[in-house]
């Protein structure tokens, strides 16, 4: 048996190791989005989202008043009126049914109620009300287990987990309005410094809008408990200039050029259960059931942001996706290591 000393030690031990022991391979991300301003409602860069903080900051306000008012007279009630040595017990005099008092403490909590709910109701109106104006972007947003798929229907352009946005022009002409929709489960769309939460529910269209005004990339995340990878279903939204976004629109447009080089490469994925899954534009690959690789080394990360996009990281994906995303519903394809670099060849070259 431990004393208890041991006991201690193994304690903090296990306190101390099990979350080290979580981020001792995270594949490059910590590094790369240490570099991004970190994800806070407090920092917000789209209308929605300063609507949202400016109403938390005013409830805060306010709840944190009532909570000093009533922690300090509890604190004073507490110290000034401690039993004394010396003092005998009887009760104090009772007192009992004070209108005035009665009075104060029925209306002005219903006066703060009142107040609260007319600036939140402000608020969901100035989110909720806002028409999609001519020159906004449209994009269909779709929540798999465990990743996002994004369609931008007027663009012609397909892809997954990192958003491209332009930038919203100063009047606010130029917002992003998305239409969300599940593939599976119920996710939600958040991207804090962006907009509040969206419920993403099967059978349902939900929509959205953003009106960026800083370009820059925001990290997102699922917000709804849909499985066992939900923690791992990140995104990434990123914020370009109108001519960033438009170079960005004409590279997704074009079909990707498969040097004669990968062939071999090329002829693994379209000869195995890849294509069930996957689209490569101009290939055979149809799926719609995972993200769509057309133009994959355009991504930063990949598993929906499990992990840096790079050839030995994507070796080790497509090796055993599990290794990386446990529970993932992409198999491992069980490929020999010569079809398996030939496979990675071919996808390093998706520019
Ligand atoms: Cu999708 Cu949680």
């Amino acid at each position: 048996m431990l004393g208890p000393v041991q006991r201690w030690w193994l304690t903090i031990a296990i306190v101390v190791g099990l979350p080290i022991a979580a981020f001792a391979e995270d594949w490059g991300m910590g590094e790369s989005n240490a570099k991004v301003p970190p994800s806070s409602v407090f920092r917000p860069v789209s209308t929605p989202a300063h609507e949202i903080s400016t109403v938390a900051l005013f409830t805060i306000a306010i709840t944190g008043a009532i909570f000093l008012i009533v922690a300090g007279l509890l604190t004073y009630s507490i110290v000034r009126y401690r039993a004394r040595p010396g003092q005998d017990d009887r009760e104090p005099p009772q007192v009992y049914g004070s209108n005035p008092i009665e009075f104060a403490w029925t209306t002005v909590p219903v006066l703060i109620v009142l107040v609260l709910f007319l600036i939140t109701a402000r608020t969901i109106y100035i989110v909720q009300a806002q028409r999609q104006p001519p020159a906004a972007l449209s994009v269909r947003v779709i929540g798999h287990q465990w990743w996002w798929e994004f369609r931008y229907p007027t663009l012609d352009i397909v892809t997954a987990n990192e958003l491209h946005v332009p930038l919203s022009d100063p009047q606010g002409s130029t917002p992003t309005f998305l239409d969300l929709e599940s593939a599976d489960v119920i996710h939600s769309f958040w991207v804090p410094r962006l907009a509040g939460k969206t419920d993403v529910v099967p059978n349902r269209k939900n929509s959205m809008w953003i009106d960026p005004q800083v370009p820059g990339t925001y990290l997102g995340q699922c917000a709804e408990f849909c499985g066992t990878e939900h923690a791992m279903m990140l995104l990434r939204v990123i914020v370009d200039s109108r001519a960033d976004f438009d170079s960005w629109v004409a590279k997704q447009k074009r079909l990707p050029e498969a040097a004669a080089t990968v062939a071999s490469g090329r002829h693994v994925f379209e000869s195995t259960a890849c294509v069930n899954c996957h689209t490569i534009r101009g290939t055979v690959a149809d799926g719609r059931f995972g993200p769509d690789l057309t133009h994959l080394m355009t991504r930063e990360t990949i598993g929906s942001g499990v992990a840096m996009n790079t050839r030995d990281h994507l070796r080790i994906w497509v090796a055993d996706p599990s290794v990386m995303k446990p529970g993932v519903l992409m198999p491992a394809m069980g490929l020999g290591d010569k079809h398996l670099d030939e496979l990675i060849d071919y996808l390093v070259s998706l520019h």
